[in-house]
């Protein structure tokens, strides 16, 4: 039976960057940069979260979650990500997940939701193989100290984001503009996962659950030129199957992609004898992270991938992001039919819109609350064509920090008012409590 429950991320809710014994992590680093994130925008207060954790606890409690994914921050609780463990960091992490159990929320821990431990960073980051090590033996050491409380563990949140957008693009930490690079940090995230997931099941601990999160997205050609097509089937190797395939076909890159890669950059000379079988080390779950489609057409002038996306005609969310439920319904049918029948978790589906302001204690967010129906909607068409989806989580149990675009995008069911650090359900956060009670009555998601 499916679950549903909400998503966060530590960076962008915790605050209390420099309280408890946390190390500096490389969002930290970024931030300080200025023209990197909207406003100079920062996570250092985010929500408060850190503090206040026992209200959220409430909160999600009142909407009925049965289930919530948080992250654990690498530098929170392994300020070097090395070396000995701040036990006030795991301490913080401890009493957040027995305060979900008391009531009756089953917690979903993720090892990296991009907050690497700067001194990792110093260390070469993910583009060094050293860092996979290390990852392992962090996710040991959660595994040892939580593993009696937590069964589920997704080892990385969107690989793709933090090689690509971090390392190719720049976009976001650590800010690297180098495909070499990126493409070393893929593989070494990609290899990490393995090896975490080794770990944790080495630990033992009963009931352990292990995936990795991928973005996935089925991509679009602007038009039926074989052009477009064909640059719509290369962002598909590089978004989707550049991930998947390790993941879930025996270890292999997809060899259009090594070939087009190899062309440019020369051999992928990262990969080693064996990290095969650590890459397409047995999952329990696959989890899936939705927000749109993607749209793209060639441009050959744009290297290495020669394509550019372009934006799609049908609604629009507030972070420029098309709206398209039966994308969803498409990428769960994808998985299945190209990678078998592995269990899913949508770790992410949700929506920024430019919400109004606080009326009769709660928010009309009449777009995010359609966009939450029509995609669960398209999740239970999913479900009725054979997919095994287990969980479900709206992204996000709040309005945080919305990375390089700050405060300014809101994405929560809740409302956080960042003067007073007030919670509000919103309109959405409302509908989706009387959903999930709906589901659990039986009658029907
Ligand atoms: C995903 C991230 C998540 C959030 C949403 C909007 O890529 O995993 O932290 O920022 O996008």
């Amino acid at each position: 039976m499916i679950r549903f429950g909400a998503a966060t991320a530590a960076y962008q809710i915790e605050g209390a960057v420099r309280e408890g014994g946390r190390g500096p992590s490389i969002w930290d680093d970024f931030c300080l940069t200025p023209g990197h994130v909207v406003d100079g925008d920062t996570g250092d207060v985010a929500c408060d979260h850190y503090h206040r954790w026992r209200g959220d606890l409430d909160l999600m409690a009142a909407l009925g979650l049965e289930t919530y994914r948080f992250s654990i921050a690498w530098p929170r609780v392994q300020p070097e990500g090395r070396g000995p463990l701040n036990r006030r960091g795991v301490a913080f992490y401890r009493r957040l997940v027995e305060g979900l159990l008391e009531r009756g929320i089953e917690p979903v821990a993720t090892l990296d939701h991009w907050d690497l431990p700067s001194a990792r960073q110093a260390a070469g980051g993910w583009a060094a193989r050293d860092t996979a090590e290390r990852f392992a033996e962090y996710a040991r050491l959660m595994g040892e100290q939580l593993g009696d409380v937590v069964c589920d563990w997704i080892t990385h949140n969107e690989p793709w984001v933090v090689a690509f957008l971090g390392h190719a693009e720049g976009i976001k930490a650590p800010g690297i503009r180098d495909w070499v690079t990126a493409l070393r940090a893929a593989h070494h995230l990609l290899v990490s996962h393995g090896m975490a997931v080794e770990a944790l099941r080495a630990v033992g601990a009963p009931g352990t659950r292990v995936g990795i999160t991928l973005n996935l997205a089925p991509v679009r050609p602007a038009s039926g030129s074989e052009e477009d097509r064909a640059a719509a089937l290369r962002l598909d190797g590089h978004l989707n199957r550049w991930f998947l395939d390790p993941v879930l076909r025996g270890g292999r890159y997809p060899e259009d992609m090594v070939a087009l890669f190899e062309r440019r950059y020369g051999p992928l000379d990262a990969v080693l004898d064996g990290d095969r079988d650590l890459m397409s080390a047995p999952i329990d779950f696959l989890g899936v992270n939705y927000y749109m489609p993607k749209r793209v057409r060639a441009a050959p002038g744009h290297a290495p991938l020669g394509l550019e996306q372009v934006s799609g005609g049908s609604p629009l969310t507030a972070m420029g992001w098309e709206v398209d439920a039966d994308g969803l319904h498409e990428v769960l049918m994808r998985v299945r039919r190209d990678y078998g029948d592995v269990a899913i978790y949508i770790t992410e589906n949700g929506a920024a819109y430019d919400d109004g302001e606080v009326h009769n204690g709660t928010v009309e967010d009449p777009e995010r609350t359609a966009y939450l129906r029509d995609h669960l909607a398209a999740l239970s068409r999913a479900i009725a064509d054979g997919v095994d989806v287990r969980r479900y989580y709206a992204w996000s149990l709040l309005d945080n920090f919305e990375w390089e675009h700050g405060y300014g995008k809101r994405f929560g069911i809740v409302r956080v008012d960042y003067e007073t650090q007030r919670r509000i359900p919103k309109r959405s956060g409302l509908w989706y409590r009387d959903y999930i009670a709906r589901a659990r009555n039986g009658g029907g998601a």
